[in-house]
């Protein structure tokens, strides 16, 4: 992983192969440099018509005192609004860039202050995230090296701000692995992550660390009563898996549950999925990699909030055995369920997990994360999530979190009418209401499984996988979730 250091030194002063600078929409890039550099880097930016605009980057060579450099400027959008989005956007932008110039080394100037981001600690944090972030690669299968792999050093030039720099690095750095946690396991194609494989390298990954790992298999899985879950895991070879995990801090202030579903891969069953929506489906265990991130980056940072992780961990497959339209299940809370739609199994496994995680761990609070439905990315589109739950102060702290975060998110309504949609001829309810609101009626079906318990629920099927190149988050598995997740922890802990 890129290293990314906080220097007392100016820019200038550096000696790397390139040097980041960031720019407002109507700022005079002049004053980036002194002199007569000042006025030829200025010159050449207008002369390619570069305004600034967020998320833009324009490489420019110039002669400097210190010798000849090439600079990339990154533009920041207007300056009142500033915030931690725009600035990841830039800086992850700006570093792809360097990436692109085959730099080894990049020195980077501190942004100036604007819109959400004028305390220079919060700035800085979002501009270590966003170097760090935009610094992933997955190249596991990739036969030849990269010839222009991330640069190995990153050194932002804070001059008399670097001891509040120096601060926020540590939380960055922790996000930054949580993140690239999250998209590794994203990443990695269904065949070598499948239920089993995955719940090894969770234990291997927090063997060394202070987080416990439980892993339940199928026997276990049984004796916990998890029949919706292991329903949806019967048309596979491969096993399921439940993993739960506890970081435990010494004197905890709370106690937080996160859930995820861990679907390995989505064939949609028997209702099975067709060209176009299918060849992506090794995402679906994407709100699992979550709530793995987030533990990683909590217990990195040793916040003193008590937080269970438990994840699902299940492929949805079709076989002689597999689950059908019209079986009716039996899942741990007693509740039965007639199957009108094997695709909609991400729900099954929520239920058997909600339904352990607040009645065995009693939370404070519980949050799960889930690619739950189609009709999410329909009405958000594919870079926001849904939050779900009618605990409003809750809510309102995880829109904060987001927004600090840097991350789109938006409350959709849980709207009981139209609970009546799972009513069930045979059973206690069904497993999907109709085709509009869907992802209110899959909200309306967990709700029954939480009891008490504070809750929501985060849909993260738009922004947890891209198949298009974004400024920040790059391509494929983005890591959706952890950096709010993190950023409601850290806020609970104050
Ligand atoms: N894993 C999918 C949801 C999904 C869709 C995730 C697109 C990421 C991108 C989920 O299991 C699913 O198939 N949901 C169905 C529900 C329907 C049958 C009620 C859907 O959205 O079509
Ligand atoms: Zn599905
Ligand atoms: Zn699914």
């Amino acid at each position: 992983m890129t290293k990314v250091q906080v220097s007392p030194r100016e820019w200038f002063d550096l000696q790397t192969d390139v040097d980041l600078l960031f720019l407002f929409e109507g700022q005079a890039a002049r004053k980036l440099l002194s002199g007569k550099a000042g006025r030829q880097l200025e010159e050449s930016l207008a002369r390619r018509g570069f305004s600034a605009g967020s998320g833009k980057t324009a490489a420019v060579e110039i002669d400097i005192a210190s010798g000849r450099r090439l600079l990339i400027v990154a533009g920041l959008g207007a300056k009142d609004e500033l915030d931690t989005r725009r600035l990841h956007r830039a800086a992850a932008a700006a570093v792809r860039a360097a990436r692109a110039c085959k730099a080894r080394s990049v020195g980077v100037g501190l942004p100036g202050p604007g819109g959400r981001l004028r305390d220079v600690g919060e700035r800085c944090r979002a501009l270590f995230e966003g170097l760090l972030l935009g610094s992933y690669t997955f190249d596991r299968y990739r036969s030849k090296p990269d010839n222009a792999p991330p640069a190995r050093r990153v050194i932002v030039a804070a001059g008399r701000h670097a001891a509040a720099a120096k601060k926020t690095l540590a939380a960055a750095v922790a996000l930054g692995e949580g993140v690239a946690l999250a998209r590794d396991l994203v990443n990695e194609p269904a065949g070598t992550l499948d239920p089993v494989t995955y719940a090894g390298r969770i234990r291997q990954h927090f063997r060394s660390k202070k987080v416990q790992v439980r892993v339940f298999g199928r026997a276990q899985i049984e004796k916990l009563s998890m029949g919706a879950l292991l329903q949806v895991a019967v048309g596979s070879e491969v096993p399921p898996r439940v993993v739960h995990l506890v970081w435990r801090p010494a004197r905890p202030r709370k106690k937080v549950a996160l859930v995820g579903k861990g679907v390995t891969f989505d064939s949609g069953g028997y209702n099975i999925k067709t060209t176009g929506h299918i060849e992506t489906m090794k995402c679906d265990m994407a709100g699992s990699a979550a709530v793995i991130g987030a533990i990683h980056a909590a217990s990195r940072l040793n916040l003193p909030v008590e937080v269970h992780g438990v994840v699902g961990l299940v492929e949805n497959l079709v076989s002689g055995k597999a689950y059908k339209p019209g079986d009716v299940l039996r899942t741990r809370s007693g509740k039965t369920v007639e199957i009108n739609n094997t695709d909609a199994e991400g729900r099954l496994v929520l239920a058997d997990i909600l339904d352990y995680a607040g009645t065995t761990i009693k939370p404070d609070l519980m949050i799960d994360l889930a690619t739950l439905t189609g009709a999410c990315v329909v009405a958000l589109g594919e870079h926001c999530s849904a939050v779900f739950g009618r605990d409003e102060d809750l809510r309102k702290q995880l829109l904060a979190a987001a927004q600090r975060a840097g991350e789109l998110m938006w409350p959709l309504p849980m709207i009981g009418d139209y609970f009546e949609q799972l009513r069930s001829p045979i059973a206690d309810c069904r497993n999907t209401g109709s085709r509009w609101g869907g992802s209110i009626t899959a909200a309306l079906f967990l709700e029954q499984f939480v009891g008490q318990t504070p809750w929501l629920h985060l849909d993260i099927a738009g922004p947890a996988f891209l198949e298009k190149q974004d400024p920040f988050w790059g391509e494929g598995g983005t890591g959706a979730g952890v950096p709010t997740l993190l950023a409601l922890l850290s806020g609970l802990s104050l």
